[in-house]
């Protein structure tokens, strides 16, 4: 659970906490939105989130800014960057909660490359989300956080929690039914994720704006939003039952089916490369030959393999050796977004 109170300290008018919060990946993914404004998301998500990908932040309300400030990776972020623009309604929506007109500085480090298909707006807007309530004094429960945390960025809604997380599309008008919440334990199911990292650059079109692109532009959209429920049925049935044969192959499947959309989006949505199929190519390879691991690809390049932990060094071991991949990371299964003490 997020702990939002009992860390905040006061510094000289400051009101300041940090928190960390761990990516996630979709095993049945979230594309398209039914309230763009609100940030809703058109159909449910199930993820997991990952032990060794996180971002720390620290939000500070201080009474001598003017507006907000966001600092990422040690640059600061023009006003008109749209992460910040989405800081800004997280923040203006805690600012409202706390009946504070006070501005704030967020410092956010991420330990993985940004903006490159790792979900560091899940970890992101989840530590967000965590950490300005704290400095602000508010003990939100894990379900507002979870909602606050979508108006930021909808799988971010996910990284409120440890394990397996599921969130909803709901269906009220303000979006307060589309909060995620924990499905199950890490312990109670410890998978790994093997991370093929094939290009650490930024990707060209945003999640955002790739999906709004998709529900206007393919025909395929709609049977996506259309089998989606019966899609998620089956996935927490996989992941309760911890069937990593069924998990996985419904895992490839909500990938594949992502991508389709993607590709046939006009214009179309790539965002592979060559080493992303040829990584795609030695899971399925290494299916054959007896080992269950299993593929997932978001709006990136990356190719992330779900399988055993006694299995994960094998798997690296043949995914390192993609042309084309220039690293693995392997993680295990990572913990609920919390507070860190002060120093
Ligand atoms: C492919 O949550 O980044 O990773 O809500 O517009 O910020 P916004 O989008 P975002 O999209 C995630 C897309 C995905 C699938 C998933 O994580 O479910």
């Amino acid at each position: 659970m997020a702990h939002t109170n009992g860390t905040v300290h006061t510094n000289g008018g400051e009101l300041t906490a940090t928190a960390r919060a761990h990516s996630n990946i979709a095993l049945a993914k979230y594309w398209g939105k039914r309230d763009a404004a609100l940030n809703i998301p058109a159909v449910g998500s199930i993820s997991i989130t990952l032990d060794g990908l996180h971002t720390e932040t620290t939000v500070s309300f201080r009474d001598d800014l003017s507006h907000d400030e966001l600092w990422l990776n040690g640059s600061r972020h023009s006003d008109g960057h749209p992460a910040m623009r989405r800081a800004g309604i997280v923040l203006g929506l805690v600012r409202e909660r706390a009946a504070t007109d006070l501005h704030a500085t967020v410092t956010s480090t991420n330990n993985f490359p940004t903006g490159a298909g790792l979900a560091s707006s899940a970890s992101g807007f989840a530590a967000l989300a965590v950490a300005a309530c704290a400095a602000a004094g508010l003990d939100e429960s894990p379900r507002a956080l979870s909602v606050l945390a979508r108006r930021g960025s909808a799988s971010a809604a996910r990284s409120l929690f440890g394990g397996y997380a599921e969130l909803h599309a709901g269906s009220a008008a303000d979006g307060n039914d589309a909060f995620a919440e924990p499905l199950m334990g890490a312990s109670e199911w410890p998978l790994s994720v093997v991370v093929a990292i094939t290009d650490t650059g930024e990707k060209a079109v945003s999640s955002t704006e790739g999906m709004s692109a998709t529900s206007a532009t393919s025909p395929f959209y709609r049977s996506w939003v259309d089998s989606s429920g019966a899609l998620l049925d089956r996935m927490r049935d996989a992941i309760l039952a911890h069937d990593l044969p069924e998990v996985g192959e419904l895992t490839e499947h909500s990938c594949l089916a992502l991508h389709s959309l993607m590709f046939t989006t006009q214009p179309a949505l790539i965002y592979w490369n060559a080493a992303t199929m040829a990584a795609i190519h030695t899971v399925r390879e290494l299916r054959a030959g007896g080992l269950p691991v299993y593929f997932t690809i978001d709006a990136g390049p990356q190719v992330k393999a779900l399988c055993l932990p006694e299995d994960a060094d094998a798997v690296a071991h043949a995914l390192s050796a993609v042309p084309g991949v220039r690293q693995t990371r392997t993680t295990g299964l990572g913990p609920a977004a919390h507070i860190l003490a002060a120093p």
